[in-house]
């Protein structure tokens, strides 16, 4: 029998059983992390450029390999490649037009539409000069879609160019009306002059933070809101490229916007079925961005580099990697990396930190190095980065990888070379089916302890239906996290993936956070992961039920459970997940109490579904989420009668008498 089918006829024959749990609360356990639960972002589903990263306009640079993707020109417009910015040479000229009735201009379609809501400003730039000299005037307008036939103006703005020299032009606009889908035009105004435009881009004024080249608010916003304590960044396969000069390179993403190359997206054509060819990487949300995001919402943050491999799925060519002999560069930009990260201003990396706004470190701990490698030639190439890093700035965590799999050949050949290389932490990812989420709640429990730590790095149940998010595989992550929490001492990290997915243009679900152009909506599991992380305490509480140590393996009566002490609070937190169909009694007791200590009054917050289809969507985004209750304890014991299928998490205050 499936293990989920075994837990849940658990559940079922102990309808109306009574659970007894036990905290010991006089011996308390291993330290949570403040690194335990966290995110994982990468530029997959428009995770990035058409997300989180607020630009609006669709190549703005012109740079895409075939140049005018996501513009329509009209009139004199010539594509040229001699501009201001060297790793972006191409711009375009527009020059005027033949007829007096007739325009020149461009119109640029956004990342499914240019979203704008009435009364919010939007910043317009462009770099451009008159290379004949006099003054070009602009008409720069957004535009519905809206409208039957002809479309409305529902913004605009005029910019006159004025000078033979490139500079930045700005202009703000204010939308009389909201529009997801809108698309934004630049014309050239009577009396016509050529003008040449390069870097065109338009971005809400009212970014997260209020920074110019910023994070669309309502997506940042939520990362805050789940109160991460580690960042993981840029990805997943966009590290590691089809072909090695596709790879994430991050010294292409800092410095300038304007002299950020655009590099290819490997997730534009994994699938066939969800094909996106004008899905690239602008690099504007770049690795400073990325560190001063982690900073902003609280968070460690971790980069990951390629270690010299290419994405080992898409080109098995062994020719196709870094030679180990050659591999002194991307050593470097290890080092490099950490310089920019936390070196003094005077030095290289840390003065163009300092330059571009941040002159003090980002503290940066954790390094990782490749992404979801196997084999011998991950290991001897992870080696000398090793020894490197060591060298250079010993205090630094190194995180190496145990494959693609949760368990099998490639993880069971990397975990002793881990351990070999004296990894820090090891990278464990699990895209898993409910069987999988239901079975592991011991995985950790008798891991060897001497070893790297783990970091669960990319994990998700998978179970394929109608929907992908629905409630019940959240409650089954909630239920294997258990297993995560009670293992603190050997489980450092844990991040949810993918992170983001645009309903227009994913490629990969289930996702933590789904959105369109205007709005955006947790999943039941985010508040998964929002519960933990915000509930995750300071040190493990041993738990028994019914008088036996509490392991997770299966979950007795499809129930699972933790316990932390949050030390900052006075409080203890306890996490029940109930996997199966049928309510269960629970009665916690708080063994081992001080005398001159009782546990005081509580709270409890429930994530739940009668109907474990049910998922959250745009339109009805607050289905699913957590409902915050009071609890009554009773000389030091409590009782409760859980829902089939819940999640809670409940705090309680230990006070003097
Ligand atoms: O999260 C999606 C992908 O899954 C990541 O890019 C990769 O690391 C894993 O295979």
């Amino acid at each position: 029998m499936a293990a989920s089918a075994l837990a849940v006829c658990m559940g079922m024959s102990a309808s109306g059983a009574h659970n007894e749990l036990t905290l010991q609360t006089n011996k308390l356990g291993a330290k949570v992390q403040p690194t335990m639960y966290g995110l994982f972002f990468e530029d997959i589903n428009y995770a990035a450029d058409g997300g989180l990263y607020a630009e609006m306009v669709k190549n703005r640079s012109f740079e895409f390999p075939q140049s005018l993707m996501g513009w329509m020109t009209y009139g004199g417009v010539e594509l040229r490649n001699d501009g201001p910015f060297e790793r972006n040479p191409h711009y375009v000229r527009l020059s005027p037009a033949s007829h007096p009735h007739k325009h020149s201009g461009l119109e640029n379609e956004g990342f499914f539409g240019v979203a704008v809501r009435e009364g919010e400003e939007y910043r317009f730039s462009v770099w451009a000069r008159v290379p004949d000299g006099g003054e070009a005037k602009l008409k720069v307008v957004i535009v519905d879609t809206k409208s039957q036939g002809e479309s409305q103006e529902i913004a605009k703005a005029r910019v006159t160019v004025d000078s033979k020299e490139w500079k930045k032009y700005t202009a703000v606009l204010k939308p009389k009306m909201t529009e997801a889908k809108g698309k934004l035009r630049i014309f050239l105004e009577r009396p016509e002059t050529t003008v040449d435009l390069e870097h065109v881009s338009l971005f809400p004024v009212d970014t997260w933070k209020g920074h110019e080249n910023g994070l669309r608010r309502d997506l940042a916003q939520k990362l805050a809101d789940l109160k991460p304590g580690i960042f993981r960044f840029p990805g997943g396969c966009i590290v590691e490229g089809t072909e090695i000069g596709d790879r994430y390179q991050w010294k292409n993403t800092v410095g300038p916007v304007e002299n950020r190359p655009t590099n290819q997206n490997r997730w534009h054509y994994t699938f066939t079925n969800r094909f996106y060819p004008d899905y690239y990487q602008s690099g504007g949300l770049g690795f400073y961005e990325y560190f001063l995001l982690s900073e902003e919402i609280g968070a460690a943050p971790l980069p990951v580099l390629n270690v010299g491999l290419v994405c080992q799925y898409q080109n098995d060519r062994l020719e196709s990697h870094v030679p180990v002999d050659r591999l002194d560069p991307y050593i470097q930009d290890a080092l490099d990396l950490i310089e920019f990260a936390n070196g003094p201003v005077d030095s290289e990396w840390g003065q163009l930190r300092a330059d571009m706004g941040h002159p003090a470190p980002f503290g940066l701990e954790f390094i990782a190095i490749g992404n979801e490698q196997w084999g011998p030639e991950y290991v001897e190439r992870l080696q000398p980065f090793v020894e490197a890093i060591r060298k250079a700035y010993p205090e630094i965590k190194i995180v190496g990888s145990s494959g693609p799999n949760s368990e099998g050949k490639d993880f069971d050949y990397l975990w002793p070379e881990m351990r070999r290389l004296k990894a820090d932490l090891v990278d464990e990812h699990f895209y898993r089916p409910a069987d999988w989420f239901l079975s592991q709640g011991a995985r950790y429990d008798n891991y060897d302890r001497k070893g790297p730590k783990v970091f669960a790095g990319e994990y998700a149940c998978h179970i394929k239906n109608k929907k992908w998010n629905h409630f019940y595989p959240a409650l089954l992550e909630a239920a294997f996290m258990t297993g995560l929490e009670r293992n603190a001492d050997i489980v450092q990290m844990a991040t949810y993936a993918p992170l983001f997915a645009h309903v227009e243009g994913w490629q990969w679900r289930p996702d933590m956070i789904w959105f369109d152009n205007l709005r955006s909506m947790p999943t039941a599991s985010y508040y998964v992961q929002q519960l933990y992380a915000a509930n995750k305490g300071t040190q493990v509480v041993p738990l028994t039920m019914d008088k036996k140590p509490l392991t997770g393996a299966e979950g007795q009566n499809g129930l699972f459970a933790s316990a932390v002490w949050d030390a900052d609070a006075s409080q203890y937190v306890v996490k029940l997940a109930n996997t199966s169909a049928e309510p269960q009694e629970i009665t916690l007791h708080f063994a081992g109490m001080k005398k001159n200590r009782i546990i005081g009054s509580g709270t409890m917050m429930t994530l739940a579904s009668e109907n474990p289809d049910a998922e959250n969507t745009l339109d009805n985004p607050d289905l699913i989420k957590p409902v915050e209750s009071g609890v009554k304890v009773d000389g030091n014991q409590f009782s409760t009668t859980m829902k089939p299928y819940s999640f809670v998490v409940m705090r309680f205050d230990l006070v003097n008498k």
